[in-house]
C-alpha cells in the first residue's frame, strides 16, 4: 500500500524515481506522481492510472532536476484521481509532501488549516501535511518537519521537497516504513530495500520518530529531542538479482521456485529463553504460519500456545500469565493490524518477539526480540516462500525449547522434489478453472495446509475456495458439494489417514471429484478414495506440512495463469497492508 521513492544525486531524477516506483508497484497502488527540484520550483507530475502513464506523461516535458520524490497511492482517503494523487503541495507550492500511513487526525487539521485560510484541491488526508508544513516553516524544513509531528496522529513516512532547499530531500517516519540509501554522490529513500538495490546496498533505517535530510554527500538524521547524528548504513544481504524476474514469468513462480535453497538457510540462533506460555499473531497467511507454529510448540515443546487473528486479537479479553511471550509474525514488518496486536500484546504484559523477512521495520524496531526469515525479498502478493520460511524458523524455535533434533537438512531436497509435480499439477487444473468452488481438506496439521492451499487459490484466481477440516465436512461444507465440485485432500498424517479419506469418499459419493496429496506409503490407499493422486517424497510426517504448502502453490499459480489473472498483482489486493 503505497510506495515512496527519492532520489538526489547527479543523474535526472525522474527515471530513478519511475523505476523505483515500478520496483514498489508489488505492494499495490491506482494512481502514481513524482515532483521534482526544476528551475528553481517544484514540479509536479501525477496521474491516476499505472506507472506507464504516468511515465508517458513525464515523458512529454523536459525534465533534469536531479533531486525529486515519487509516489504510487493505493487510494483511501477519496478516489483514485489525479488531483488525489501525491505529491500534495502548499498553496504557493513551495513545499512537495509524499506520505505512506494514514493522518488519523486530518479532519480536525484540515479545519484548523481551512481556518487560516487554506484551501484544499483533494479528498487526502495528506495535503494536511503540505500546508501545515507551510504554516509552521521558519526557513529550517527538517526542524519544520520535526515540529509538524507533534501535531499528526496515525502512521506515516513522508518525503518532502522544499523549494528553498534545492539540494534536500526531506523525510521522516513514524509506524510507516521507510528505508534510506546510501550512494557515491547520491542519496536515496524508498517504502522498502528492493527499489534501492539497483543503485546501492548500503542501507540505513529511520528510528520511528527520527526524520533525514539527504544531500549528496549524506545523510544526517535527527530525533525528536534535536540530537543528530550521521546517518549508519549496513551492507544489505539482498542484491539487484534477488529483487528482479530472471528468466522466470512471474514472481510468484520465482518465488515458489527459490524455496528450496531457502529452506536450506540456517537461522541466526537468538532464539528467546522457554517461556510458560506463547500468543501467536499473524494476518493471512502469516496467520497460517501462526497455526503450524502452535502446533509445533504444542508438540514438541509441549508449551501452550494460542493463535489470534492479528485483527481479532483487540477484539478479546486476553490476561496473559508471567512469563508469557507473543510472538508476532509478519513477513513485510509493516501490517497494521499484526503491529497494533503485538503492541497491544506488549501492552498487556507480554514480551514481544516479532518473525519479519523485514530488516528494520516498524515490527521488528517495536519487538524485544527481533528474529528474521532469510527468505529474500518477496515481492509477489500472494506470499509463498516467506510462509515456508516462517514455518521452518517457528519449527526451529520449538526444536531449540524441547531439545529435540529432526533431519531439517533433508527439507530442501523434499521441497525440490514437491517443485517436481509442476507438470502433472498443470495438467490436472488447467480444464478444471472453469469450477465455481474448489474445497481443501485435511485433519490436524493437514488442514492449515488446506487453509494455506484455500488462501492461495482464492487469492490469484478469484474462484471460491474454501478449507474445512474433514471431520467437518458432514457438520454443513457437504451441502456445497454437487457434481463435479473438485475435493481436493492433504494426507500426510498416518494417524488421521483412514478419516480424511472417509471423509474423501463421502465427497466422491454426492459427486465431487476428489484429488489427494499424500506420502507414498499412503498412495495405494488413496487411490481407492481419489481419482488423482499427487505422491511426495517420503519424509516424517511432523515436517510434511513444510513440503506439502509447495504443490498446492503451484496449483494456485498455474490456475491463476490458465485464467490469465494478474498473477503478481491480485485485484483489490496490496502486498503490505498499512492499514487497520
Ligand atoms: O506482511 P505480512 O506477512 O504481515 O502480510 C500478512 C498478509 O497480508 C499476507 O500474508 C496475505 O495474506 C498474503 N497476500 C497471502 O498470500
Amino acid at each position: 500500500m503505497c510506495g515512496i521513492m527519492g532520489y538526489i544525486g547527479s543523474e535526472p531524477a525522474a527515471n530513478i524515481l519511475l523505476s523505483g516506483l515500478e520496483k514498489l508497484s508489488y505492494r499495490g497502488y491506482d494512481s502514481a506522481g513524482i515532483a521534482l527540484h526544476e528551475n528553481n520550483g517544484l514540479q509536479m507530475i501525477k496521474t491516476a492510472g499505472r506507472i506507464d502513464a504516468l511515465r508517458k506523461k513525464c515523458h512529454q516535458q523536459s525534465l533534469f532536476g536531479t533531486v525529486g520524490i515519487g509516489h504510487t497511492r493505493w487510494a483511501t482517503h477519496g478516489p483514485a484521481t489525479d488531483l488525489n494523487a501525491h505529491p500534495h503541495a502548499d498553496a504557493l507550492r513551495r513545499i512537495a509532501v509524499v506520505h505512506n500511513g494514514v493522518i488519523e487526525n486530518h479532519a480536525a487539521l484540515r479545519s484548523m488549516l481551512s481556518d487560516r485560510g487554506c484551501s484544499f484541491v483533494s479528498d487526502t488526508d495528506t495535503e494536511c501535511v503540505a500546508h501545515l508544513l507551510r504554516l509552521l516553516y521558519d526557513g529550517d524544513m527538517l526542524h519544520t518537519l520535526l515540529r509538524a509531528a507533534r501535531h499528526l496522529k496515525g502512521s506515516y513516512a513522508l518525503a518532502v521537497l522544499c523549494a528553498d532547499a534545492p539540494d534536500a530531500i526531506y523525510c521522516i517516519r513514524c509506524g510507516s516504513p521507510l528505508v534510506l540509501g546510501v550512494g557515491e554522490n547520491a542519496g536515496f529513500l524508498a517504502s522498502d530495500i528492493p527499489a534501492l538495490l539497483p543503485y546501492t546496498r548500503n542501507i540505513a533505517v529511520l528510528k520511528d520518530g527520527e526524520a533525514a535530510v539527504l544531500r549528496r554527500d549524506g545523510i544526517l538524521v535527527s530525533g525528536k529531542n534535536g540530537s543528530s547524528r550521521r546517518a549508519e548504513t549496513f551492507r544489505a544481504s539482498w542484491d539487484a538479482q534477488d529483487a528482479s524476474l530472471g528468466a522466470y514469468p512471474h514472481y510468484m513462480l520465482k518465488e515458489i521456485f527459490e524455496q528450496p535453497q531457502i529452506l536450506s538457510r540456517n537461522l541466526p540462533a537468538n532464539f528467546p529463553p522457554v517461556p510458560d506460555q506463547v500468543l501467536l499473531l499473524g494476518c493471512g497467511t502469516a496467520y497460517h504460519a501462526c497455526l503450524l507454529g502452535a502446533y509445533y510448540i504444542e508438540t514438541l515443546a509441549k508449551l501452550p500456545a494460542h493463535i489470534e487473528i492479528a485483527s481479532e486479537y483487540p477484539c478479546r479479553a486476553h490476561f496473559p500469565q508471567q512469563n508469557s511471550l507473543c510472538i508476532a509474525v509478519s513477513q513485510s514488518g509493516e501490517t497494521a493490524d499484526t503491529l497494533s496486536a503485538a503492541r497491544l500484546a506488549r501492552s498487556r504484559g507480554m514480551q514481544l518477539v516479532s518473525l519479519t523477512n523485514t530488516l528494520g521495520s516498524t515490527l521488528q524496531q517495536t519487538s524485544d526480540i527481533s528474529l528474521i526469515t532469510l527468505a529474500g525479498p518477496e515481492l509477489s502478493v500472494a506470499s509463498t516462500k516467506a510462509y515456508t520460511a516462517q514455518v521452518m524458523a517457528l519449527l526451529q524455535l520449538a526444536l531449540h525449547w524441547s531439545n529435540t533434533k529432526l533431519p531439517l537438512e533433508n527439507i530442501p531436497r523434499w521441497a525440490q522434489e514437491a517443485l517436481s509435480l509442476q507438470d502433472a499439477i498443470r495438467t490436472y487444473i488447467e480444464p478444471r478453472v472453469n469450477k465455481s468452488l474448489f474445497l481443501f481438506i485435511g485433519r490436524g496439521a493437514d488442514v492449515i495446509t488446506a487453509r494455506e492451499a484455500a488462501l492461495k487459490f482464492k487469492e490469484i484466481t478469484y474462484i471460491p475456495a474454501e478449507a474445512c477440516p474433514a471431520g467437518e465436512l458432514k457438520h454443513g461444507t457437504l451441502a456445497l458439494i454437487s457434481k463435479g465440485t473438485p475435493v481436493i485432500a492433504l494426507c500426510t498424517q498416518p494417524e488421521y489417514l483412514q478419516k480424511t479419506l472417509i471423509s474423501l469418499s463421502e465427497c466422491r459419493a454426492r459427486g465431487a471429484e476428489c484429488a489427494c496429496f499424500c506420502l507414498p506409503s499412503m498412495k495405494e490407499e488413496a487411490e481407492k478414495a481419489a481419482e488423482h493422486v499427487f505422491v511426495l517424497s517420503d519424509m516424517p510426517p511432523l515436517l510434511a506440512p513444510i513440503v506439502s504448502i509447495i504443490p498446492l502453490q503451484l496449483l494456485a499459480y498455474h490456475a491463476a495463469c490458465a485464467l490469465k489473472r494478474d498473477v503478481d498483482k491480485p485485484r483489490n489486493l496490496a502486498k503490505s497492508v498499512t492499514v487497520e
